[in-house]
């Protein structure tokens, strides 16, 4: 029997990740624990920045993202714990009192710190910021936060008609509007619910369908006045009202669970039990499409930690079906696709992904990165304008590629050469630590 190989090799300033198993002898199996959730992170910690008092946060994602936004918090005045253990303190600025910083905020790779935060600062009267990211970051659309925002009387001005970062926003008194946004984008409902909770009147915010509803949750268990109407997936925040610290247990991450969702339902012989995964009705669109692919899921010990359900989910191989995914469920497993699009290549028949044109304007374009990644190995896919056609059932075989610097499809791709007969090798594979950074110990540990 060949020795199972999973390495991480350094070159000058990029990491290869390198998988070269035989995959008819490998099984995943054994226990384990996610890190935390990346979208409840960095509400905990924006949240905790803009209290008056203490809140503590425990299983805060110790990855690159959240360390973003607790950087640009320090710089307004925030007193965040170093981010290296299981609870992180923060004393609070308080209700529309952070500082201006003396040096421009930097968002890192994180789209979420960028447009929260946007709403947040064009709403600090008399206040002057400069925000900025990466590469992949200052390429992504700033435009959907920006529009409704100047719309509440917000500065903000940057390149390409102020769509895109650098930004810089000089701090006013907003007016409440009724946005009714044109996708359904928690990143728009955040942003201008923070942007809400500075200004005085309602803010309403309606989007065409229901996107993860953490900052609802999380704010109004800091205090925050909210009227929430789930006919309408519209929600008003009264503004004005001062937060109240608390303390915040994260959950695991559903979107870093869904690796080994997938991994465990198409490596033989796999059985795998995740512990604490958030399942927030919101986010559980990978296990509605895991499901409707006849996946072997169970999902057991069901709780409720801090205003968030909780469970453990077990998940042994099966064979795969092929399905249709579209319509409302696309919001609830956006940041999944790229590992259902794994799925698919190994199960029966032919999946169609549609609606899923937002896939565009990810961390990488994932539709195209995905596609033109496992074509590469042998996969059947066609790329849509919206989406993806999947004919299931070829073999892979290893090759060179490459992340496109996103973190979800560097994963995507790891779980996939698993199952390719060969070496593969992933370019920029350093990516992963945006939300796991312990992604390639667990892979070792897990292969048996
Ligand atoms: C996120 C919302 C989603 C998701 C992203 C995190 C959040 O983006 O893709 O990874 O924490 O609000 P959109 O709201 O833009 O769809």
């Amino acid at each position: 029997m060949s020795f199972p190989f999973v390495t991480l090799k350094t070159i000058s300033n990029h990491q290869d990740l390198i998988i070269d198993l035989q995959s008819s002898e490998l099984a995943l199996q054994g226990t384990l624990k996610i890190p935390g959730d990346k979208s409840i992170s960095h509400r905990a910690l924006i949240l905790g920045a803009i209290t008056q008092g203490e809140t503590i946060i425990e299983g805060l994602l110790l990855g690159e993202d959240p360390r973003s936004t607790a950087a640009c918090f320090r710089g307004m005045g925030a007193e965040i714990s170093p981010l290296n253990s299981d609870r992180i303190t923060i004393k609070g600025v308080g209700l529309a009192n952070l500082q201006e910083p003396i040096d421009v905020l930097d968002a890192g790779n994180s789209g979420t710190t960028m447009r929260l935060m946007l709403g947040l600062l064009a709403s600090h009267r008399g206040r002057f910021f400069c925000i900025t990211g990466d590469n992949s970051l200052r390429s992504r659309p700033m435009s959907r936060v920006v529009e409704p925002l100047q719309k509440m009387g917000a500065k903000i001005w940057g390149r390409n008609n102020n769509s895109l970062a650098p930004l810089a926003i000089q701090g006013h008194n907003l007016t409440p509007i009724h946005y009714h946004s044109p996708i359904a984008s928690a990143q728009v409902k955040s942003c201008l619910l923070l942007a809400g909770l500075m200004t005085e009147g309602k803010t309403t915010v309606t989007e065409p369908a229901l996107s993860r509803d953490h900052s609802e949750r999380m704010l109004q268990s800091f205090g925050a006045t909210l009227e929430i109407d789930p006919s309408t997936h519209s929600v008003t925040i009264t503004g004005g009202t001062p937060l109240t610290g608390q303390k915040v247990v994260v959950p695991g991450d559903i979107s870093s669970a869904a690796f080994w969702l997938v991994a465990g339902s198409i490596v033989p012989q796999s059985e795998l039990v995740i512990e604490n995964v958030g399942i927030n009705p919101t986010r559980t669109g990978i296990l509605e499409a895991l499901a409707m692919m006849e996946a072997d899921i169970t999902i057991e010990n069901q709780r409720v930690v801090t205003g968030e359900p909780v469970a453990d989910l077990r998940v042994k191989q099966s064979s795969l079906k092929a399905c249709v995914i579209e319509g409302e469920i696309i919001p609830r497993l956006i940041d999944e696709i790229p590992i259902l699009t794994v799925a698919a290549v190994f199960a029966q028949g032919t999946t169609i992904i549609k609606d899923a044109a937002e896939l565009r304007f990810k961390e990488s374009n994932r539709l195209t990165a995905i596609a033109s990644q496992l074509n590469r190995m042998g996969a059947k896919i066609t790329e849509l304008p919206d989406g993806l056609e999947i004919v299931g059932g070829t073999l892979l075989i290893g090759h060179e590629l490459d992340s496109y610097t996103d973190h979800r499809i560097a994963m995507s791709l790891a779980i996939a050469a698993l199952m390719a007969k060969g070496l593969t090798t992933i370019h920029r594979a350093q990516v992963v630590a945006v939300s796991y950074p312990k992604f390639v110990t667990t892979l070792q540990h897990l292969i048996k």
